[in-house]
Parts: C-alpha cells; structure tokens; sequence
C-alpha cells in the first residue's frame, strides 16, 4: 500500500467513526429487551402484551406497580421466588404458574423489568434497582406468599 493510500484509509476510517460511534455506544447501553426476549416473551409475549387469560400483559402496568417502593418490593418477589394461584387483571383471570428467576444476576433482572417499565406512559419511568433484587433474596418467600404479598398490595394500592 502507498503512502497516500493508507493516507486515504486512515482518513475514510476517522471519517467512518463518528457514524460507527452511534450504534455502537447504543448497543453498549444495558438493555433489558435481549434478556426480556429470552426469558420472559415465551409466555408474557414479544410485546409484553401477554395472552389473556393465560399470561397476565405486563406492558403498561409494570411501570405502574413500580410507582411505589411496595410495588417494587412486590416486583422484585415474584421474580425472585415467583408465584402461583389466582390473579384478576383488568378483567380476566390468571391461574397460572409464574417461574422464579432467581438464576439470573440482580442488574440484569432489573434490566429486564426496567425495559418493561419504558413500555409504559409513566415519565419518568419509574426504575428498579438491583439492590431491590439482592433484598428481595434475603426473605424467605413460597411462590403462594408472593401471591398474598400481591392481595396486600391491591388492597394498599389498587393494581392495574
Ligand atoms: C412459563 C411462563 C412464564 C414465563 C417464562 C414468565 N412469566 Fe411472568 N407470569 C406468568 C404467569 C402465568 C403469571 C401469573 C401468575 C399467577 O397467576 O399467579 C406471571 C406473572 C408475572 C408478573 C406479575 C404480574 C401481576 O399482575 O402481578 C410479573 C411482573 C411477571 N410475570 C414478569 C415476568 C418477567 C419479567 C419474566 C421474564 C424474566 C417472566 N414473567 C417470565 C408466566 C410466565
């Protein structure tokens, strides 16, 4: 290659850059969507509209719960320990069987339910720590006592 050459491709790569730069740094930025798309849209859906009367919608009502610090401790159990029985949304019933995720890292837990979250109207979107996640691990929790800890938080602040 001559000098003028890898003049010229030194140059079309410092050119290339700032265009490189964009999707790359956005790419980088921790993103529940990939995680979410793994774990979670086999039952609550690609669009996390779920599928009535089998897997609750938790688009647009995820940022709702985790308006309050109860909601987020209530979050945080149901993916921590998971839960089981009987739940009404907006009009169906669920009686279904919600998987614990504790196998996942707490940041990216959080990542997930944080993506969600953005799915909704709530500005600012409300957010969930990872330090939500490790406390929620420190209680001892059935998939049914997450399931009372919901009927509590209906009674405290009604669910969406
Ligand atoms: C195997 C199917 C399945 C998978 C996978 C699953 N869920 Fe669920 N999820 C459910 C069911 C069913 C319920 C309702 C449980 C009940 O009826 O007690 C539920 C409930 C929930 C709730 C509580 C909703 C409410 O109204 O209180 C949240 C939050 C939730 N899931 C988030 C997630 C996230 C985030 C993931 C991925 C990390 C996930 N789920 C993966 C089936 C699933």
């Amino acid at each position: 290659m001559s000098r003028q050459c890898i003049r010229a491709a030194v140059l079309a790569a410092a050119l290339a850059a700032p265009a490189l730069a964009g999707p790359a740094l956005a790419v980088a930025a921790p993103s529940g969507a990939e995680p979410y798309a793994q774990n979670c849209s086999v039952c609550h859906q690609a669009n996390a509209g779920g599928l009535a009367g089998q897997f609750p919608p938790l688009r647009g009502r995820v940022d709702k719960i985790a308006a309050t610090v109860e909601g987020r401790h209530y979050l945080a159990d149901v993916l921590i320990h998971g839960m089981a029985g009987s739940i009404d949304v907006d009009g169906d019933s669920y009686v279904g069987y919600m998987p614990a995720f504790a196998r996942l890292p707490d940041d990216q837990i959080a990542s997930i339910l944080n993506w969600v979250s953005s799915l909704g109207d709530s500005k600012p979107v409300p957010l969930i720590a990872a330090s939500d996640l490790a406390a929620s691990r420190t209680r001892t929790l059935t998939a049914a006592g997450v399931l009372a800890e919901r009927t509590a938080l209906n009674a405290q602040h009604p669910l969406p």
